[in-house]
């Protein structure tokens, strides 16, 4: 059985750190933050340690979730190499690419890219990377243990920016912007053509069973008519660009795209989580 270390216990550390706890695995949990560490412990049913060294001592699997600075990750690594020389070394980093992560490493073949989402103990998706030494094994190996916790593990063959799923959702936002940029529909209107339409569809089947559900003749031509039409920007658009320029950042300032409640974020987290129990049943 795996003996689990956390490192980094945030908003995807804590939630990481229940997936495993669940599970019934050894968890121990290390943050700069103590108290933070202490209250992932205590909510995975783990132990919480005041140093890196004592917290990956014995541990099988290392995760990082730490923020996202390259600088940071690589010295954090870099204390998990010298105090463990065999634990496989797994990074929750959405954007920095393994290779980059990797370089910094005395055995990069340890590196393996374990993508959750937030919140992490509800989505049920972890993309699992290999870094450019990884062997096949380990990235079998995390996949396992991911299903084994209940998680719905889709391993890639190589690093992309993005890896699948934020790549998909970027171009679905890009062109959510651009319509409301041409003028053609609110933000409102352009949430409702997902969650009443798209979202419910998705749930049940992805882009590519969708295609062969509506017909491959017919989707040749819609890509025929559609694509020359959408969106192409190459950078972050305008109404995104000046809303977070002025502080106006979304549910953690109160204002952004629409307007919402204060506890916008822990609503939604339950709502998804009834939408998931029904769904599994
Ligand atoms: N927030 C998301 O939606 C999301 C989704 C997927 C992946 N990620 C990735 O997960 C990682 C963590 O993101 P987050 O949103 O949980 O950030 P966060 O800021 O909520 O948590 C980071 C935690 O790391 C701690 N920390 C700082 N320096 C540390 C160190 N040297 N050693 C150990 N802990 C340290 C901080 O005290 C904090 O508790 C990032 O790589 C991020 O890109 C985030």
């Amino acid at each position: 059985m795996e003996t689990i270390a956390v490192l980094g216990a945030g908003i995807m550390g804590a939630g990481i750190a229940r997936v495993f706890g669940r599970a019934g695995l050894d968890v121990r949990v290390f943050d700069v933050r103590a108290e933070a560490a202490a209250t992932a412990a205590e909510s995975a049913g783990g132990s919480a340690h005041s140093s890196v060294a004592a917290a990956v001592d014995g541990a099988t699997i290392v995760l990082e979730a730490a923020p996202e600075r390259l600088e940071l990750k690589r010295d954090l690594i870099a204390v998990v190499e010298a105090a463990n020389a065999e634990a496989l070394i797994a990074s929750n980093t959405s954007s920095i690419a393994a290779d980059a992560l990797a370089a910094g490493m005395r055995e990069p073949e340890r590196l393996v890219i374990a993508h959750f989402f937030n919140p992490a103990d509800t989505v049920p998706l972890v993309e699992v990377v290999p870094g450019p030494a990884t062997p096949r094994a380990s990235v079998d190996r995390m996949v396992a243990l991911l299903e084994a916790c209940g998680k719905t593990a889709v391993p890639l063959a190589q690093q992309v920016e993005g890896f699948i799923a934020n790549r998909l959702q970027a171009a679905l936002y890009r062109e959510a912007m651009h319509l409301v940029e041409l003028g053609v529909a609110t933000p409102e209107q352009v949430d409702l053509a997902v969650t009443a339409g798209l979202g419910p569809r998705w749930a049940l089947a992805g882009p590519f069973e969708v295609m062969d559900l509506g017909g491959l003749d017919v989707w040749t031509s819609v890509a025929d008519h559609l694509f020359p039409t959408l969106g192409d920007a190459s950078a972050a658009p305008a109404m995104l660009r000046e809303r977070a320029e002025r502080g106006d950042l979304g549910a953690k300032t109160g204002a952004g795209f629409l307007p919402r409640e204060a506890d916008a974020s822990a609503r939604f987290a339950a709502r998804l989580r009834a939408l998931l129990a029904a769904r599994s049943r």
